[in-house]
C-alpha cells in the first residue's frame, strides 16, 4: 500500500466504519462493567433457542455462576472493606473494638466453607454435562451471585431439619389431600410438580407412592438438586454443611446466629422408578402418554378411589409458590388444564407475588385468578370440601427463624378439578 493509499484510508469513512463499533464496545465495557462479552455474543445469537440457552437460568449461566461464586463473593467483600475504610478514624476505632473487622474476616472464611458445597455442584455439573468445559466463559455478575445464594438457601428450605417447620406449614394441606387416595392406586397415578425448586415436595409425593415428575426451569435449582440426587456427591444424611445466612448482615441478633452452620440433607433423595426430574420450561411439557392401567378420578377420597377409565394426562398437578412466577399466568393455568386428564386435579398453594415493572403480562388479584381458573374450565372446591377446602395458609419462604424480621405470606390453598366432559359452550 502506497503512502497516498494509506492517507486515503485514514481520511475516509472506511476507517470510521471499522473504528466506531470498536470504540462503542470499549466505552460500553468501561461504563457498564457488568456488560459481559457473553452479552455481545447473545446479541448475535439470532435463534430463539440460542437466546434461551444463555438466559438468566440457563445451564451455562448457572454453571459459570457457581464456578465464579468465590470470585463474586470476594469482590463483594472487598467492596464492604472499602466502605468500612471510608469511616472516620474514630468510627473505625469503634468498628475495630466491637469486632467488625473480624466479622468481615469471618465472612471471608465462611464463604470459603460454602465454596466446598458450591465446588461440589460445579464438579458434578462438569461430569454430567462434559460439554460445559468447552463452552465460552460467561462473566457472571451480582445478580447471578444472588441466584446462587437463593439456591443454597433452598437446601435449608427443602432438605434440612432447620426448614422442617417452614415445610410442614405448606406441605401438610397438599400431602393430606393426596393421602386420601387409596395407597394401592397411587402407583398408577401421575403427579406433576412444576417449578419444583429443590424438589422436596415432589420427592415427598413420590414417597407416598405416586408416579411423580418434578419440573424446574432454573439450572441454579436443578444443578443443586442433582448434587443431592447423585450417589457420588451425597452419600448420607447431613453429609454437607452451609452457612446460608452469612452474606446478609441485616436483621441479625448476633454474629453467632449470622454465621451458624446448617447441615443437610435431613433425608437422602434418589431418582427412582416413580421420581424423575424434567429440566426445562413447564410450558414445554407435553401431555403424558396413557398407560394401560385404569385411573381413578377426582379430589376427595370417594372420587379418587372410584374405578376409572384410561384418560390421558396427569392425574394431579401441584403448584407450590409457582403460578405467580409466571409472566403469563393465564397461559400457565391454561397449560395446567391441558395437561390434566379429564377428572384430574390441580392443587395450588402460594402467594400472588407478580413480577413487576410490566414484565408480567397481567398481575391479577386472587378473585381474578380464581375467576380465570373457572373460566378456563376448572371446578373449584369450596370451603367445605374436606381436605380440598379452600384455606389461607400463613407461611414463610426461605425464612431465617433467628432473624429480627419475618416475612409472612398469607398464601392461598385451593383445589380445582377438570371436568370429565367439557361443559358445552366452553
Ligand atoms: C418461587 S420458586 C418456588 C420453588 C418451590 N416450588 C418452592 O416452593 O420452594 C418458583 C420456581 O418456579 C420456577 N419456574 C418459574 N417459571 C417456570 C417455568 N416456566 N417452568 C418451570 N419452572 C419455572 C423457578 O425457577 C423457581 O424455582
Amino acid at each position: 500500500m502506497s503512502f497516498s493509499d494509506l492517507r486515503f484510508v485514514v481520511a475516509s469513512d472506511v476507517l470510521l466504519a471499522c473504528f466506531l463499533p470498536l470504540a462503542i464496545l470499549i466505552l460500553s465495557y468501561k461504563h457498564f462493567p457488568s456488560f459481559a462479552l457473553s452479552d455481545i455474543r447473545d446479541l448475535f445469537a439470532f435463534s430463539p433457542r440460542n437466546r434461551r440457552r444463555h438466559g438468566h437460568f440457563s445451564l451455562e449461566r448457572a454453571y459459570y455462576s457457581f464456578s465464579q461464586y468465590a470470585r463474586l463473593s470476594a469482590n463483594e467483600l472487598s467492596r464492604m472493606r472499602s466502605s468500612y475504610a471510608t469511616l472516620s478514624r474514630t468510627n473505625r476505632n469503634i468498628g475495630y473494638k466491637i469486632g467488625y473487622t473480624k466479622k468481615l474476616d469471618h465472612l471471608r472464611d465462611v464463604t470459603s466453607l460454602n465454596t466446598v458445597v458450591v465446588d461440589g455442584i460445579v464438579e458434578l455439573a462438569l461430569e454430567e454435562f462434559p460439554f460445559l468445559k468447552d463452552e465460552p466463559v460467561i462473566n457472571t455478575d451480582f445478580a447471578d451471585l444472588g441466584r446462587v445464594r437463593e439456591s443454597l438457601k433452598h437446601f435449608v428450605r427443602d432438605w434440612s431439619e432447620e426448614g422442617a417447620t417452614e415445610r410442614a406449614r405448606i406441605f401438610t394441606p397438599i400431602i393430606n389431600l393426596l393421602s386420601e387416595v387409596d395407597a394401592g392406586q397411587r402407583g398408577q397415578m401421575k403427579v406433576l410438580v412444576p417449578g419444583c425448586g429443590l424438589g422436596r415436595l415432589a420427592w415427598e409425593i413420590s414417597q407416598l407412592g405416586f408416579d411423580t415428575t418434578a419440573n424446574e426451569l432454573s439450572f441454579f435449582m436443578t444443578l443443586s438438586l442433582r448434587f443431592l440426587l447423585s450417589t457420588k456427591a451425597t452419600t448420607s444424611v447431613n453429609d454437607h454443611q452451609l452457612r446460608p445466612y452469612a452474606h446478609w448482615f441485616s436483621h441479625q441478633r448476633s454474629n453467632v446466629s449470622l454465621f451458624r452452620c446448617i447441615s443437610f440433607p435431613d433425608v437422602v433423595p434418589r431418582r427412582s422408578a416413580n421420581f424423575c426430574l424434567v429440566e426445562g420450561d413447564f410450558l414445554d411439557i407435553k401431555i403424558p402418554t396413557t398407560g394401560t392401567k385404569a385411573k381413578p378420578l377426582g379430589w376427595t377420597k370417594d372420587h379418587a378411589n372410584a374405578p376409572g377409565t384410561q384418560p390421558e394426562g396427569f392425574d394431579y398437578i401441584v403448584t407450590l409458590f409457582f403460578i405467580d412466577t409466571s409472566l403469563d399466568v393465564l397461559t400457565t393455568i391454561n397449560h395446567i388444564y391441558t395437561l390434566l386428564r379429564p377428572g384430574g386435579t390441580w392443587i395450588n398453594l402460594g402467594p400472588l407475588l407478580w413480577t413487576g415493572g410490566a414484565q408480567a403480562k397481567v398481575e391479577l388479584s386472587l378473585d381474578e385468578v380464581l375467576n380465570a381458573a373457572k373460566d378456563i374450565g376448572f371446578i373449584l372446591a369450596s370451603e367445605d370440601n374436606g381436605p380440598a377446602s379452600r384455606q389461607t395458609v400463613e407461611c414463610e419462604y426461605t425464612g431465617d427463624k433467628n432473624a429480627m424480621m419475618r416475612w409472612i405470606y398469607k398464601a392461598e390453598f385451593w383445589v380445582g378439578r377438570k371436568p370429565e366432559h367439557r361443559p358445552s359452550g366452553i
